[in-house]
């Protein structure tokens, strides 16, 4: 209605902040669905916001996923920028490499004159691999300064289009669509209430690790992926800062 078109983004910043109560909404005009550099926006926005952090916050974990390729982009140098150290923030997820933590770690890393390290692991491990990868020396050190990060950048996916842009297997398919899922992060996914209904088995972070003392920024936008948005965040509570799209923000909540 009328209503929902007069409200400014400051309003819509604060409404949405309150109703998932998390510490920080940014939210950018437009819809990523419709227009690409929407998400041109969105990368701008939590680029900027890094900028904020990175001085004291030195280790960054990022996740993959082409939001997360555009804030590589998007990223422009200062003199702190040189301290940080970018990590993936799991193991491989099963994207192509252009949306592959390793890959934006890297690019990050060059665009802004910072160090990186990469954690190259076979997606979807069976146990006895994982079991095995953990006692492995150079992937404990990894591993140990990933659960270290003082900051995680991560993107929200709808669970059923990134299971298939993964190649995950028929039954996983499956599984999600019985148990409903909606939403995606990190290789968790989650149903509409935010409960984790599966997990892509791999190293590095979990959902677990995602302490209060990490700032934890969720870059997501798109009327699509309304939904996906908030069962993240019921899931979770993990979010301090949320960078999203009008679409995105309205969808929510006029749900
Ligand atoms: O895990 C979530 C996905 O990485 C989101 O991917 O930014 O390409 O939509 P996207």
């Amino acid at each position: 209605g009328i209503m929902r078109e007069v409200m400014g983004i400051n309003i819509l910043e604060q409404r949405l902040r309150e109703m998932l109560q998390i510490d920080e909404v940014i939210i950018v005009s437009g819809n990523c669905d419709e227009s690409p550099w929407v998400k041109k926006e969105l990368a701008k926005a939590c680029a900027a916001r890094m900028k904020h952090e990175w001085k004291n916050r030195r280790t960054i974990a990022i996740t993959g996923g082409s939001t997360m390729a555009a804030v590589a982009d998007s990223l422009v140098s200062d003199e702190y920028s040189k301290g940080v150290t970018f990590v993936p923030a799991r193991g491989g997820v099963g994207e192509m490499s252009q949306n592959q933590a390793n890959t934006i770690v890297e690019k990050m890393a060059q665009k802004v004159h910072a160090s990186y390290k990469v954690l190259y692991v076979p997606d979807q491990l069976s146990d006895e691999v994982y079991a095995s990868l953990m006692k492995e020396p150079s992937m404990k050190e990894v591993i140990a300064r990933i659960k270290s990060a003082e900051m995680v950048i991560h993107g929200i996916g709808e669970a059923l289009v990134m299971a298939e842009r993964r190649k995950s297997e028929p039954s996983v398919l499956t599984r999600l669509v019985e148990q409903k899922a909606v939403g995606e992060a990190f290789g968790y996914y989650f149903s509409e209430s935010g409960e984790v209904v599966h997990k892509v088995l791999t190293v590095g972070l979990q959902l677990e690790d995602l302490t209060p003392e990490k700032k934890v920024i969720a870059v997501a936008g798109g009327k699509k992926k309304a939904k996906a948005i908030q069962s993240y965040i019921r899931g979770t509570h993990a979010t301090t800062v949320l960078i999203t799209d009008e679409a995105a923000a309205r969808e929510l909540i006029s749900d």
